[in-house]
């Protein structure tokens, strides 16, 4: 993706970082999200292209804004557009760790219109292309984590959603050794982690949302790491429903093995996303001495690069003090 829109897309994240970061620690999720959508909605629409969202917040009928289909932008190149505005809602609502604005954009019709549902996923950095697999036993695609990373299966981390549904997932995990970080929400972080150095992030293992598994692949794809997935409609309590619409629209086999290109099926794609809350990729927004400083995150297939930016915007008449 050319970087001059990269920078405009950029520019949307932290936009919608600093109006999600208004409501850290205030307990209302809803508000926080919706904060960010609107800050998002609102940005994207400033912006010389013809976007459409592919993953957004849910269908027209049920999410007043960046709903799935939703076209966006002054008219121009056509772009589909991945977004979770507000990822970890209640990260932003409780001050924990790595909430975060996410973003990916690919060129039109190529990212997968993936079912609200839950995906089992794997991720891991650069390197672990056809050593790891999801259906491989956890113990297997740790061992070649390990082997590829030069470091012994003790050293591992492997970062897994604190979920009921990973109890049987994360015990495999401890029998082998491994280090676990297990994490409250957020897999997109989790997933993502595994390829941006001095996270201490090796492996993303466990069932999140289908959405985020796309965005995450994005990123993954950008760079050359590797992810992988596997709808899972049975954790979903309205998942017999979705998977007969699923079996009827889908455009994928819906039962198969997802892989990164199946999810995202372009080399051009970028994955950004800015902190909200501080974490271990990105800090999150500062609004101190007259200024709001935002991290980011930005992973562009175009040069295959992880790009950190700081951005520091200006209160209205103050001077920017080093
Ligand atoms: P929200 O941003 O919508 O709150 O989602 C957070 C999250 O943890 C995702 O990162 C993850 O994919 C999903 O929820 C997991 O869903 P569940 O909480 O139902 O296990």
């Amino acid at each position: 993706m050319d970087i001059s829109r990269i920078m405009q897309v950029l520019n949307v994240a932290e936009k919608a970082a600093i109006a999600a970061a208004k409501w850290n620690g205030k307990g209302d999720k809803k508000a926080a999200d919706q904060a960010a959508t609107e800050a998002m909605r609102s940005a994207f629409n400033q912006i010389d292209f013809s976007g459409r969202i592919v993953i957004g917040e849910g269908e027209r009928d049920e999410a007043p804004m960046l709903y799935i289909g939703e076209e966006l932008g002054r008219g121009g190149e056509a772009i589909d557009i991945a977004v979770d505005p507000l990822e970890g809602t209640n990260l932003c609502a409780y001050n924990r760790p790595n909430a975060l604005t996410t973003i990916a954009i690919a060129p039109k019709g190529s990212l997968l219109f993936a079912p609200d549902t839950y995906m089992w996923k794997i991720a891991a950095g650069a390197g672990c292309a056809g050593r790891v697999h999801i259906d491989a036993p956890p113990a297997q695609n740790v061992a070649a984590v390990a082997d590829v990373l030069g470091k012994p299966v003790a050293e591992v981390n492997v970062c897994i959603l604190l979920r009921d549904r990973h109890k049987e997932l994360i015990d495999a995990i401890r029998a082998t050794g491994a280090r676990i970080r297990l994490i409250d929400d957020g897999d997109v972080f989790g997933a993502i982690a595994t390829a941006v150095p001095d996270t201490g992030i090796d492996l993303y293992l466990g069932s999140g949302g289908a959405p985020e598994g796309v965005l995450a692949a994005a990123g993954l794809k950008a760079i050359g790491g590797v992810f992988m997935g596997r709808l899972d409609f049975s954790i979903d309590p309205h998942g017999a429903e979705k998977r007969e619409r699923a079996l009827k629209t889908a455009e994928i086999d819906i039962d198969a093995p997802l892989t990164m290109d199946m999810l995202v099926r372009s080399d051009e794609a970028a994955f950004i996303a800015c902190g909200v809350t501080d974490g271990e990729m990105v800090s999150g927004v500062s609004d101190i001495g007259g200024s709001i400083t935002t991290s980011s995150i930005i992973m562009n297939s175009y040069d295959k690069t992880v790009r950190f930016v700081r951005t520091t915007r200006m209160h209205e008449g103050s001077k920017i003090h080093f």
